[in-house]
């Protein structure tokens, strides 16, 4: 019998894990007041880049007294130059359970070659944070987005706490809540969650991991990109806009214009409550099909923006071969692009469900998963 495909698609194919779906309402008409061509030094500027931060503060619920900057180098830079600045003074714990989490564990240990305890969890797990010794600094990963599972809450982590912990948080900014009181240094980047342009990182401090970079100076060389103090003292003007170098003005406007849309669907909680829509669309696909699963083996742990699955059918043969074909045949068919799973991670698929993906366009999918998934058995 010939396999049907479904008669409805998605509206937007575009299910990647970063650069993700941009907003909704998207159109290059929204950036036209980016004042391009002017200097991010000039008032016009400083105040489009106070404007991003400060929105960023509300939306997020980020406390007064936390500062918030604009670093080059997207999530990536965030991360480097909070460690690079801050680890050193203390032993640190990397923990890590995706290929993210294994980066920074490389770059500290064999770069930084900090004194480390390694804890480490196979994909679709966590490690146990009731191990974890938080009067060391911790640097971890709130969402490992290539292998889709997350803290649940910050729950383990302790308000007093001598370390600080230094927290990746690139795939769950605006889509999960995050504890600030347990976190001393937020990263994240545009790219992803409200599904702006690529380039720019933000890093948020707590108070505590200010006092740390005015108290301590790392025994290493410090590139200009990654400096936050001058002479022993934090250098304000990067917390209100004036940035290091020179960022996008247009990738900036585009951050404005995707911080407004996010307060039009009810600023944070709407961003949360649009992601878990969309993953539970594909969750209750996974309970109601037994040939594909969730990665993550926990629900408790299961991310609800870079969702990962994979096939668990005693039929198929290549198991990397066959979600390569299921993905292309899915891209080719035009009803979702870039859900092959990373790299790194085993073989399967990642479907993207932060808010800026339409949880009518995930429902879409599903009839298309299941085609091409009977498709690629017949084909074996
Ligand atoms: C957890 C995590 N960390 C870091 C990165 C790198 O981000 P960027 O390319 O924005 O620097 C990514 C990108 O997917 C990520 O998911």
């Amino acid at each position: 019998m010939a396999i049907q495909a479904p008669a409805t698609r998605p509206a937007n194919p575009r299910f990647s894990s970063g650069p993700c779906a941009k907003i909704p309402t998207f159109s290059l008409d929204l950036l036209s007041d980016a004042p391009l061509g002017r200097s991010h030094r000039a008032a016009v500027g400083k105040a489009k880049l106070l404007a991003a931060i400060e929105t960023t503060r509300d939306i997020l619920g980020i406390p007064a007294d936390y500062k918030i900057g604009i670093v080059p180098g997207s999530d990536t830079g965030a991360v480097e130059m909070a460690m690079w600045s801050l680890l050193g003074a203390r032993k640190a714990t990397m923990v890590a359970w995706e290929s993210f989490g294994a980066g920074w564990v490389t770059d500290v240990v064999k770069q930084l070659k900090i004194d480390a305890d390694v804890m480490t969890a196979e994909y679709g797990d966590i490690v146990d944070f009731d191990k974890v010794d938080f009067n060391t600094d911790v640097v971890f990963t709130w969402n490992g987005t290539t292998s889709g599972a997350r803290v649940p809450n910050g729950d383990k982590i302790p308000a007093a706490r001598d370390g600080l912990t230094i927290c990746d948080a690139t795939s769950a900014a605006f889509a999960m809540d995050l504890p600030w009181d347990k976190l001393d240094v937020t990263t994240f980047s545009w790219q992803k969650v409200l599904g702006g342009e690529a380039a720019h990182g933000i890093i948020v401090l707590s108070p505590r991991a200010v006092e740390r970079l005015e108290s301590y100076t790392p025994a290493w060389p410090m590139p200009k990109i990654f400096r936050m103090t001058k002479g022993g003292k934090l250098i304000d003007g990067i917390f209100k806009g004036e940035t290091i170098n020179t960022p996008s003005m247009l990738a900036v406007e585009d951050y404005l214009v995707a911080l407004e849309w996010a307060k039009s669907v009810g600023g944070l909680e709407g961003l949360i409550a649009r992601a878990t829509a969309n993953a539970k669309v594909i969750w209750d696909f996974c309970d109601a099909k037994p040939w594909i699963a969730n990665l993550a083996n926990d629900p408790a742990t299961a991310s609800n923006t870079s969702v990962c699955l994979k096939f668990t059918d005693d039929r198929i043969q290549d198991g990397a071969a066959f979600a390569k074909a299921v993905a292309k045949r899915l891209e080719v068919e035009g009803v979702a692009l870039d859900i092959g799973a990373y790299r790194d991670a085993p073989a399967g698929l990642r479907i993207w469900c932060g808010g800026t993906v339409e949880t009518a366009d995930v429902a879409a999918l599903m009839p298309w998963l299941e085609y091409a998934f009977e498709a690629e058995i017949a084909a074996q």
